[in-house]
């Protein structure tokens, strides 16, 4: 009687493992390295696959004109050449040369605004100096570039008023909406 009892046990695990193989190889499909990217073409090979990299502007500071915004507060595009002001090192920005208030007036180029003069962990008011998460201007300002043809892109930024296709104000409206007790 035990000596069935346990034949049973064994012949019942043999086909449960059994009938989990079938499955789980019924099931496996596997991916060459081809079909794993989304662009379908080879990883190993950049020749064909795009993006394909675009022309710079090459206008100096103060010859551009600025890039509407892609909606409301985000970081300006930048719009002039930038050859020769990269990289930005601990000891040199010639970003902040040109940009910092206290230098935009003569130089033509929108001030930094209060955002990035402000420790926005703790409100503070840095007193017209810059915070250090805002040195590195390149991590959140990019150049613009031409591509051709261009990239379709159906996305639509909103905008509550007109000022706000050009300039910030994310330092008045930062709270919108907050109640501090
Ligand atoms: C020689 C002065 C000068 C230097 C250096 C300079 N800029 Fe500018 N920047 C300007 C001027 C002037 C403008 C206004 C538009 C124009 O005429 O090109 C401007 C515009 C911009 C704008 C667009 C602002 C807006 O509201 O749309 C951004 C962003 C910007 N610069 C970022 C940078 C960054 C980042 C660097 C460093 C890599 C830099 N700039 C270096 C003069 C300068
Ligand atoms: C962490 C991301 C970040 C970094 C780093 C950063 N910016 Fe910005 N910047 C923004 C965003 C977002 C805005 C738009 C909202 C705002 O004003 O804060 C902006 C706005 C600006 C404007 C437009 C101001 C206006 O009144 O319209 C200028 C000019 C600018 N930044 C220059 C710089 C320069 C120069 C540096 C480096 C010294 C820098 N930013 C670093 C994110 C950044």
């Amino acid at each position: 009687m035990f000596r069935d009892k346990r034949m049973w046990t064994v012949a019942v695990m043999a086909v449960s493992i059994a009938s989990l193989l079938f499955l789980s190889c019924a099931q496996t499909k596997v991916y060459t390295e081809e079909e794993l990217g989304l662009r379908q073409e080879t990883l190993y090979d950049e020749s064909s696959a795009m993006p394909v990299h675009g022309e710079p502007i090459m206008k100096e500071p103060g010859a551009s004109a600025k890039f509407e915004r892609s909606f409301e507060n985000s970081p300006p595009l930048i719009p002039h050449d930038i050859t020769g002001m990269l990289p930005i090192a601990q000891t040199e920005n010639l970003c902040m040369g040109c940009h910092m208030p206290e230098e935009a007036g003569g130089t033509g180029a929108t001030p930094i605004p209060k955002s990035h003069l402000t420790d926005l962990d703790t409100g503070k008011d840095l007193d017209g100096k810059l915070a250090g998460s805002r040195y590195n201007c390149m991590s959140c300002h990019v150049i613009q570039t031409e591509l051709t043809p261009t990239v379709k892109n159906v996305f639509k930024g909103g905008f509550r008023d007109e000022k706000g296709h050009y300039r910030s104000n994310l330092i008045d409206t930062l709270n919108e909406g907050v109640k501090a007790e």
